[in-house]
C-alpha cells in the first residue's frame, strides 16, 4: 500500500486543521448569515450549537479518523465500516465523507478562483474612480461568461491547478506548508482590517457610521427571535460548515495522526482557532465596513438576495474611499486573506478522495491527485457556466448544507451508540494532553444526537420544497408574462440536472465502495 503517510509535525496538523476549519466560510458566510438571521438573535444560538453540536462532533470525528488510521483506513467509507463490520451498511453512508468533499470543493474553489481574481483587479487599479454601482456590477460581469469570460475561465483552472500540485506534494510536503505560510498570514491580515474595521470612524473617509454600530448590530443580543425553528437551523447550518464538521475530512487528516497521540487537545486548539477566527475576525470586518459605509437597511437588502458576492461586491468600493495605495493594500490584504482561507480548506477536501484512492486501489499521491483535480474541473464546470442559472447554490444546498447534517447524524449514532460511548469515550481520551470535561460524554451520548435529529426533521419540509421546486413552480403559476414563464422553467431544468449530476456522483463512488470491498474481499483483507 502507498498510503503511509505522516504529518510533518504538531503545529503543522494543528494548523492544518485549523485551516480545514478556517474558510470562505468564516468571513463570507457567517456575517451574511448573521445579518440575514437578525444579528443579536442569531449569536446566541450559534453559540450553543458550538457547545453541543460542534465540540462533541470534533471529537467524535478526530476519534474516528485516528480509529481508522490505525486499521490502515483513510476515508470515511473504511473508517466507518471498521467501526461496525458487522452490517453492511456503513461503508456506503461513509460514501457521504467523498462525495460531499468533491461536490463542495466543485464550487468552493470556483469562489476561490475571484479571490484571486480580486487581489490582481485591486493591484491592477481596475476599481480606481469606478462608482459603488460599477464596482457592484463588476461582479455581475466577471462570473457572467459573456462578461467576464476567458478570464474567469483560466483563474478558476489556474486555481485548480495549483490545488492538484499542491496536493500532489502530499501532506507534509504541501498541505502542512500551504498552512504554516497560509494561517499565519491570514491572521496577520485579518488583524489589520479587523482594526481599520472597528475604528472607522463617521464623518471620516466617507463613512455615515462608526465600524462599533455594525459590532452592535451583531453582538446586542436580540431574543425575538430566539425561539425560530429557521434561526437554529442557520446556526446549526454555519457551525457545520465553518467546522467543516460531517464532510469527512477531519476524519482524513485525524487518520495520518500515530495511534497513541494527542486528539483532544489538538481537536479543541483547531476548534477554538476557528471560532477566533469567525467570531473576532470574521465580525470586525465585512459588516463593520459594509455597515459603516451603506447602514445597516441597505446591507440587510443586498444580503437579501444571497450573500456570498457582498465581499465582493462592496468592500473594493469602500477601500477606495481610503486613497489609492491603502485601497490598493486592503484589496489584497482582503482578497490574499480569502484565498489562504479558501486554498487551505479545499485543499482539505482533495485528501479523502485521495486517500481512499490510494489505499483501495494503491495509487501514487500524483496519481490519486490529478484524479481529484479533473474531476473537480468536471464537477465544477456546471457551476461556473450556469452560476447565474442557480447552480453554484443547488451544491451548496445539497452538498454544503444538506449532506452534512445527514453525515453528521450518521456519525453520531455509530459513534455513541453502535461502537458504543465506553469504546468511544476511551479513543477521545487516550493520549489526551487535556482533560476532557465528562460533561461531554453525556452531551456527545444523548444531546449531540437530539439536537442533530431535530435540526434534520425541522429540515424536511424544506429539503421537500427544494426537490419538488415549489418555490420556482409558484412563481411559474403566478406569473403572465411568457418570457419569464420560459425563463423560470428553464431555470428548473438546470436545477433539476444538477441534482441529478450530484446523484451520479454518489451512485459512481458507491459503486466504486462495492468494488474496493469485494477486492479486499478476494484479498483477504479484512477492515479491522
Ligand atoms: N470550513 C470551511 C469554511 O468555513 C469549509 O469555509
Amino acid at each position: 500500500m502507498s498510503n503511509k503517510e505522516n504529518w510533518g509535525s504538531r503545529v503543522g496538523l494543528v494548523l492544518a486543521m485549523a485551516g480545514n476549519a478556517v474558510g470562505l466560510g468564516n468571513f463570507l458566510r457567517f456575517p451574511v448569515q448573521a445579518i440575514q438571521n437578525g444579528g443579536g438573535a442569531f449569536i446566541i444560538p450559534y453559540l450553543v450549537c458550538f457547545l453541543v453540536m460542534g465540540i462533541p462532533l470534533l471529537f467524535i470525528e478526530w476519534s474516528m479518523g485516528r480509529f481508522g488510521g490505525k486499521h490502515g483506513h483513510h476515508s470515511t467509507p473504511f473508517i466507518l465500516d471498521s467501526m461496525d463490520p458487522k452490517r453492511v451498511f456503513w461503508k456506503y453512508i461513509g460514501v457521504f465523507g467523498i462525495f460531499t468533499n468533491l461536490a463542495v470543493a466543485a464550487y468552493y474553489c470556483y469562489l476561490e478562483s475571484w479571490t484571486l481574481a480580486y487581489i490582481w483587479h485591486s493591484v491592477s487599479g481596475t476599481f480606481l474612480g469606478q462608482s459603488a454601482d460599477q464596482i457592484a456590477s463588476f461582479f455581475g460581469h466577471y462570473i457572467s461568461l459573456y462578461g467576464g469570460g476567458t478570464e474567469t475561465i483560466l483563474v478558476w483552472i489556474f486555481c485548480l491547478v495549483l490545488n492538484t500540485w499542491i496536493l500532489s506534494k502530499g501532506l507534509s510536503g504541501g498541505v502542512e506548508k500551504v498552512a504554516k505560510i497560509g494561517m499565519p498570514l491570514l491572521i496577520l491580515f485579518g488583524i489589520l482590517l479587523a482594526i481599520k474595521g472597528i475604528t472607522l470612524k463617521a464623518g471620516e473617509e466617507g463613512a455615515i457610521h462608526d465600524g462599533t454600530h455594525g459590532l452592535n448590530f451583531l453582538w446586542t443580543p436580540n431574543y425575538d427571535s430566539i425561539w425560530s425553528a429557521k434561526v437554529w437551523l442557520a446556526a446549526a447550518g454555519q457551525i457545520f460548515f465553518t467546522l467543516s464538521v460531517g464532510m469527512g475530512s477531519i476524519q482524513c487528516y485525524a487518520s495520518y495522526v500515530k495511534s497513541k497521540d494527542d486528539i483532544a487537545l489538538n481537536a479543541m486548539s483547531a476548534g477554538w482557532m476557528n471560532e477566533f477566527v469567525e467570531v473576532v475576525l470574521g465580525s470586525s470586518i465585512l459588516i463593520p465596513i459594509a455597515i459603516g459605509y451603506l447602514g445597516i437597511d441597505r446591507v440587510v437588502e443586498l444580503t437579501a438576495s444571497g450573500g456570498l458576492g457582498l465581499g465582493f461586491k462592496t468592500l473594493p468600493y469602500l477601500f477606495q474611499q481610503w486613497g489609492p495605495t491603502l485601497a490598493a493594500l486592503a484589496g489584497v490584504f482582503w482578497f490574499g486573506l480569502l484565498f489562504f482561507a479558501g486554498i487551505t480548506s479545499s485543499l482539505a477536501m482533495g485528501t479523502p478522495c485521495m486517500g481512499f484512492l490510494m489505499d483501495e486501489f494503491g495509487w501514487k499521491r500524483e496519481r490519486a491527485a490529478w484524479a481529484f483535480g479533473g474531476t473537480i474541473l468536471l464537477l465544477g464546470l456546471p457551476t461556473v457556466l450556469f452560476f447565474n442559472e442557480g447552480v453554484f447554490d443547488e451544491y451548496d444546498y445539497w452538498a454544503g448544507t444538506v449532506s452534512l447534517v445527514v453525515f453528521a447524524l450518521a456519525e453520531v449514532i455509530l459513534f455513541a451508540w453502535v461502537f458504543g460511548m465506553d469504546k468511544g469515550w476511551k479513543e477521545i481520551t487516550t493520549g489526551a494532553d487535556i482533560r476532557v470535561p465528562v460533561f461531554f460524554r453525556y452531551v456527545t451520548q444523548f444531546v449531540t444526537p437530539v439536537i442533530l435529529g431535530w435540526v434534520f426533521f425541522a429540515s424536511l419540509p424544506d429539503i421537500w420544497s427544494k426537490i419538488t421546486n415549489a418555490e420556482l413552480k409558484a412563481k411559474i403559476a403566478a406569473s403572465v408574462d411568457p418570457a419569464e414563464i420560459a425563463k423560470l422553467n428553464d431555470q428548473m431544468a438546470y436545477l433539476n440536472g444538477s441534482r441529478v449530476f450530484l446523484l451520479a456522483l454518489f451512485i459512481g463512488i458507491c459503486m466504486l465502495v462495492y468494488k474496493a470491498y469485494t477486492k479486499r474481499k478476494k484479498e483477504g483483507r479484512a477492515t479491522v
